[in-house]
């Protein structure tokens, strides 16, 4: 029989976090728990299908990310790179559309490639969509966003009597995505070190404990479960 997928969330977005303290805590070195979290993205995207999640969006690296040692950041970016040329068959085959945001400017050129090739190859899929965040961050993304919306207002595409609400979230690089229902945090940190902030104003969250590396399907339905139980007002008071 089907899971009762009702009042679950339609969009979650995940900060994937702990993968350091994972490795550490067996002696090993960072790039360690990176490999054994990128392992564990598989069974999560695999599992929303069966959970009512259409959209899955997960933070692997962000703009602030790039502080950490040269070696670690050559690691992941290889990692990425790794990734995608060993998925990409199996995302193809299992319909889920892959898209990217954050900045491509600053990654290097072969890591885009593989990206724009993933994009294109998943275009047709819908059975989930995933977003991946590379070197993102969400005051970097709105800063973006507002540049651009200013070009087109100098070039009198737009007026700015016009920008609205809705102006916005069209110049975001998440402008194909419905704004995140639950954002869950691995790892006991409770903070968004700059993810998702314009999209998240009423977005639900859920700090867990659990490392990256040890988030399972199991724990995530667990998290899922909570979620419905959670009151959703939205500024309203329910009559
Ligand atoms: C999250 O794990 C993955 C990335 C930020 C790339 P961390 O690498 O932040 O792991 P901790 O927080 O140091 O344990
Ligand atoms: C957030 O984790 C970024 C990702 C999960 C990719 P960090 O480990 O970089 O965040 P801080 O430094 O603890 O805030
Ligand atoms: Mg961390």
């Amino acid at each position: 029989m089907a899971k009762d997928t009702s009042g679950g969330p339609n969009h979650v977005a995940i900060i994937m976090d702990g993968n350091g303290r994972w490795a550490q805590m067996r002696n090993r070195p960072r790039l360690f728990g990176h490999h054994a979290g990128a392992r564990r993205v598989r069974e999560i995207v695999e599992a929303c299908p069966g959970e009512g999640v259409k959209y899955l969006t997960i933070f692997a690296f962000s703009t602030e990310n790039w502080k950490r040692t040269q070696a670690e950041v050559a690691g992941l970016m290889k990692l990425f790179r790794r990734y995608i040329q060993r998925e990409a068959r199996d995302l193809l085959a299992n319909g889920v559309r892959v898209r990217f945001i954050g900045d491509r400017v600053r990654l290097d050129d072969k890591l885009v490639r593989l990206m724009d090739e993933l994009e294109l190859l998943t275009s047709q899929n819908d059975r989930v969509h995933l977003t991946v965040a590379i070197n993102y961050g969400g005051r970097d993304e709105v800063t973006r966003a507002a540049r651009r919306l200013a070009y087109d207002v100098a070039a009198d595409k737009l007026s700015p009597a016009d920008v609205g609400d809705e102006t916005l979230p069209k110049y975001l690089d998440t402008y194909f995505l419905p704004d995140p229902d639950l954002v869950i945090r691995t790892s006991g940190e409770a903070r968004i070190s700059n993810f998702l902030l314009w999209q998240s104003a009423y977005a639900e969250y859920e700090f867990i404990d659990t490392l990256w590396p040890d988030f399972t399907p199991d724990v995530f339905a667990k998290v899922l479960t909570s979620f419905k139980a959670r009151d959703r007002r939205f500024g309203a008071v329910k009559v």
